[in-house]
């Protein structure tokens, strides 16, 4: 059976860095308030015409020229997102269009946080079927203009910023290989952390007739404390389940990247499985959660700094809205 591997990433953020003394100016809050419960000192947020599939589109580039293959040899295109472009079509397919990419596939992934894993996943599988050779995997959000600015939405507008990230899922010919990846929801949270209009729901005409003036229910809404006990006890889960799979154990773990929720959540899945500082990789202080983004993104850096080198056994894991949850256990 044909394995595959990640043969390169890429990754885009906005030029725009917006500190929590911004946040200051604009909300009740404060960078001791946010550094302490989130560990973010600052983040991206878009400008001018920038969209959800042209950030993507820019981590792409990067990842194919890492790859160092022809955008003529990708196969198929896998978008995961929760902010895209338009309600349809798809982000993926804008993402060709951008790339110039001839008439392969496009897939649009929606499982927020956890996305980029389960985009993963889907190209792992393709490869391993020996249907596809080169695949794109790509995270990319816009938060900021959906964010509620407003002291009320302060729980959860601190948190988010705006990027992208991709990955390049290639036959591997060598040692290298995806060796599992396990993916999980649980729907009756799907509230929990949402945003809920409009869509079919609240349509757009429900909407102009019940007159939502406050706009509360375009916002996201998040049960932050439910959400950050389930986050860490489904980030354990699915990290022993990827490493029991392959018998191996946490000591095994060269690098460990968690999606970026919180600083707090992933020091405590550190600790939970007595990792070192030298194995795990957070960047969540620049950037805040960036939804989808935040692996690929998390991935480039630590292999610019050179923290993840060949043979090393890198272990991703996420956890979010809906909720879903996933890992990937990768022999780089
Ligand atoms: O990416 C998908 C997965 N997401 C997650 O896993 C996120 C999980 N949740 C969290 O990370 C945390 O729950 C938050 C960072 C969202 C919130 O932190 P918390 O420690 O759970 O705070 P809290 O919501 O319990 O609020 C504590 C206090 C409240 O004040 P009172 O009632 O104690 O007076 C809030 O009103 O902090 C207040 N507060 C703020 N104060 C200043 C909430 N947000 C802010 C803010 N600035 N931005």
């Amino acid at each position: 059976m044909p394995k595959s591997k990640i043969k390169g990433v890429g990754f885009y953020v906005p030029d725009k860095v917006i500190k929590n003394s911004d946040l200051e100016e604009i909300m009740d809050t404060s960078d001791e308030w946010i550094q302490e419960r989130t560990g973010i000192k600052e983040r991206r947020w878009v400008e001018g015409d920038l969209t959800t599939s042209l950030m993507g589109t820019y981590a792409s580039k990067i990842a194919i020229k890492n790859a160092k293959i022809s955008k003529n040899d990708i196969d198929f295109i896998i978008f995961a997102t929760l902010s895209p472009d338009y309600f349809f079509p798809g982000s993926g397919v804008l993402l060709q269009k951008n790339l110039q990419i001839k008439e392969v596939g496009a897939l649009d992934i929606r499982n927020q946080c956890s996305g980029f894993i389960y985009g993963l996943s889907v190209a792992d599988q393709y490869i391993k079927s020996g249907m596809y050779e080169n695949i794109l995997v790509v995270g990319s959000e816009i938060h900021s203009g959906g964010l509620d600015k407003s002291s009320r939405g302060r729980s959860v507008s601190v948190i988010f910023g705006d990027g992208a990230g991709a990955a390049i899922v290639s036959k591997s010919n060598d040692e290298s290989e995806i060796l599992s990846t396990h993916l999980h929801s649980e729907g009756k949270f799907a509230e929990e952390l949402a945003v809920i209009k409009p869509a079919t729901t609240f349509w757009i005409d429900k909407i102009i007739d019940d007159g939502d003036e406050d706009g509360e229910g375009f916002f996201p809404k998040m049960n932050g404390n439910f959400v950050f006990k389930n986050a860490v006890k489904r980030f354990e889960e699915v990290i022993f389940e990827s490493l029991n799979h392959n018998n191996y154990t946490s000591k095994d773990i060269d690098m460990l990247i968690t999606h970026q929720a919180n600083l707090r959540i992933s020091q405590y899945i550190q600790k939970k499985l007595n990792i070192d500082d030298n194995n795990i990789f957070n960047n969540i202080m620049s950037y805040g959660n960036t939804t989808a983004a935040s692996i690929p993104i998390a991935l480039y850096e630590a292999l610019k700094k050179n923290k993840i080198k060949r043979g090393d056994l890198v272990c991703l894991a996420a956890f979010g809205s809906g909720f879903t949850w996933a890992s990937a256990l990768i022999r780089w």
